[in-house]
């Protein structure tokens, strides 16, 4: 689809208030949206107007403000669908976040399905939430485990991908790298899973905040993310999937909500998808999400994505310009090939000491091993430092952080 214009990252970054302070007595540099995005008025006033005015719990009352509160669930629900191309907005699960989602998947599909023997596969560059779920699967039912490797760019290295999908039940990737900013080909890889028979799942955490989400397009079974990366509220996230297996499953956690009816004897669960919701929602956090859905709505993901190219593009040229080979740079040199997270080591100065240099210029990164241990071995380092952009970042936030590390230099060598 054509972009008809560019994003206005000065005029994006005044709907965000926390733009507005200083850290250290400098501007905020924000380079770290990678762990969590920040928050326009549009979704602070949401969740404020939640609770102001019609805080209530949801399914529950018959009174005007739970009709409120239920129908600003829903429709957010309606929202989240709507923006990853759902089918039906019954597949969107409300969860507390990715790694709920995920857990979600290996506790109820997987538990229900997986025997000793099961191949279920990763890869080298997953996130701890999309290693850990089946490592206690594995630990709990004996699945095997198999992983996808990466090449020297950073990419998935699919050579071998037929026997390691051979007999598998579960093809588990994330979109796109929270440490290398890797792309991954998502439909090549589901439709590969679907030709043995495996469910194709999507961790979506770094994808669909920063790119066109379209879940049938990915050809995916289960697509997990969550709401605080993509400038939604903390405490939500989504597991979308589609009707058949949700129906199928058995439900995840026990309690209110989540059932039809409970006697001494047992208990019949709810539909989809309050089958999975059980206990009272993130309701606030759900209506917050929805204003979130709006926000990139009309900012159009389009143009986020082409935002982000061309940034990531001038944070490439700048830093490997201006430091050569006194730093390393993760993952694929080609910013049509990854999202805008950058990794990076500097002169073998440790990544912590590197964050909090750059924070005494009001420049914050994340520094440490990302959540993603196994990959960190792989690249043979222990941690890296990470600047990750997105709709309120311009080349301006690039400059500072180029600047800011060359005053690493005066501290540590
Ligand atoms: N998963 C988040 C990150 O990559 C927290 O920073």
């Amino acid at each position: 689809m054509a972009v008809d214009r560019t994003l206005d990252p000065a005029a994006i970054r005044a709907d965000f208030p926390i733009m507005c302070r200083q850290v250290h007595g400098r501007r905020l540099v924000y380079l770290d949206s990678g762990a969590t995005s920040h928050k326009p008025q549009s979704v602070i006033d949401a969740v404020t107007d939640y609770y102001e005015r019609y805080n209530s719990n949801v399914h529950r009352g018959s009174y005007q403000l739970a009709v409120e509160s239920t129908e600003a669930l829903e429709a957010a629900r309606e929202k989240v669908a709507g923006f990853i191309g759902a089918p039906r907005s019954s597949e969107v699960i409300l969860t507390k976040n990715a790694t709920e989602a995920i857990n979600l998947v290996a506790r109820t599909w997987g538990r229900a399905n997986l025997k000793a023997g099961d191949p279920v596969v990763i890869t080298e560059l997953e996130h701890h939430a999309n290693i850990v779920p089946w490592q206690m699967l594995a630990a709990e039912v004996g699945i095997d485990l198999r992983w996808i490797p990466i090449d020297n760019q950073g990419h998935l290295d699919l050579s071998d991908l037929d026997r390691l999908l051979d007999g598998a039940r579960l093809l588990s990737v994330a979109a796109v790298s929270n440490v290398l900013g890797t792309i991954n080909p998502v439909r090549e890889l589901a439709d590969a899973a679907h030709r043995v028979g495996a469910l194709m799942l999507v961790d979506a955490s770094q994808y669909t905040p920063h790119l066109p989400t379209d879940v049938v397009e990915m050809g995916a079974d289960f697509v997990a993310f969550t709401g605080h990366k993509m400038c939604g509220p903390t405490g939500i996230g989504v597991l979308w999937a589609k009707s058949e297996l949700l129906e199928a499953m058995p439900p995840f956690l026990g309690g209110g909500e989540m059932i039809s009816n409970v006697t001494k004897e047992g208990f019949s669960t709810a539909e989809v998808p309050w089958k999975f919701e059980a206990g009272t929602p993130p309701i606030a956090e759900a209506v917050g999400l929805g204003a979130a859905v709006d926000y990139l709505t009309d900012l159009g993901m389009e143009r986020v994505r082409e935002h982000e190219v061309a940034l990531t593009g001038y944070a490439l040229r700048t830093l490997n310009q201006r430091y050569g080979s006194d730093i390393t740079i993760h993952g694929p040199t080609e910013p049509a090939e990854r999202g805008g997270v950058l990794s990076f080591e500097y002169k073998g100065i440790h990544p912590h000491d590197v964050a909090q240099v750059l924070d005494r210029s009001g420049v914050c990164v994340r520094a440490g091993h990302h959540c993603a241990k196994p990959l960190m071995r792989v690249l043979g380092c222990a941690a890296t430092s990470r600047a990750s952009m997105y709709v309120y970042n311009d080349e301006s936030d690039v400059d500072a952080l180029a600047d800011a590390l060359a005053d690493a230099d005066a501290f540590f060598i």
